[in-house]
């Protein structure tokens, strides 16, 4: 592979996507695929830094300030990390990425999801996933899989967490092509099944 692929596993706290980015890295690392694996925020260096403070600082933190704050981690990461990777052919396997801003911040913060998305464009320079895994799941759940030991983002509640679902799916209505909905329900090996299926569809029309 030339150019390599970013894709990119999205979904609400707790839906199970670092489980299944894991295995989907360790079948393709197993088929000769040369892979990357890395997350939002906070993959490595100064994103270490922006990560401690997005989740853990317990003082006030403005919507706003808390929306540059992803969006600089992503500027650095995309810069840094993805875009090198990409170029030297690998497959990059991204823990949150863009939809991440635009659900948690846009539907559940509620900033305007089209500044959000002028912002993440910058971030990013344009660069945009080939393809993005959503893992869907009911907001109990998905509470219930967190438990009690919650972080700032966890915390701040149901009705909050009930939008960024809601702002999930109305993202994957709209790019239908780029987001895959899988339904997070069902059993690790099923899931991992169906993402290998999405995989290999996506990568025979490449
Ligand atoms: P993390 O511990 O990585 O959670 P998870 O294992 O669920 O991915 O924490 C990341 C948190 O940051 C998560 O609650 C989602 C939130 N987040 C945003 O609000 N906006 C963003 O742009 C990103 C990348 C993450």
């Amino acid at each position: 592979m030339e150019k390599g692929l970013f894709i990119t596993f999205e979904g609400c706290d707790g839906c199970g996507k670092t489980t299944q980015l894991e295995l989907l890295a360790q079948y393709l690392q197993e088929h000769g695929y040369s892979v990357l694996t890395t997350r939002e925020p906070g993959a490595k260096g100064l994103g270490t830094k922006l990560r401690e403070i997005l989740l853990n600082y317990d003082g006030e933190v403005s919507s706003n300030c808390e929306s540059f704050l992803f969006l600089a981690d992503r500027a650095q990461h995309i810069d840094t990390i993805v875009k090198p990777a990409i170029n030297a052919g690998k497959i990059v396997l991204c823990d949150r990425h863009i939809d991440s801003t635009i659900a948690y911040q846009g539907y559940g913060r509620g900033i305007d999801h089209e500044h959000l998305a002028y912002l993440n464009d910058l971030a990013t320079s344009g660069l945009k996933p080939d393809l993005t895994l959503l893992f869907d799941v009911d907001t109990e759940t998905s509470m219930q899989r967190v438990g009690k030991n919650k972080d700032r983002m966890e915390s701040a509640g149901i009705e909050f967490q009930e939008k960024v679902r809601r702002g999930y799916l109305e993202l994957a209505k709209s790019e239908p092509n780029r987001i895959k909905v899988l339904d997070s329900r069902k059993s690790i090996e099923q899931l991992h099944q169906e993402v290998l299926t999405i995989f290999s569809c996506f990568s025979k029309t490449e």
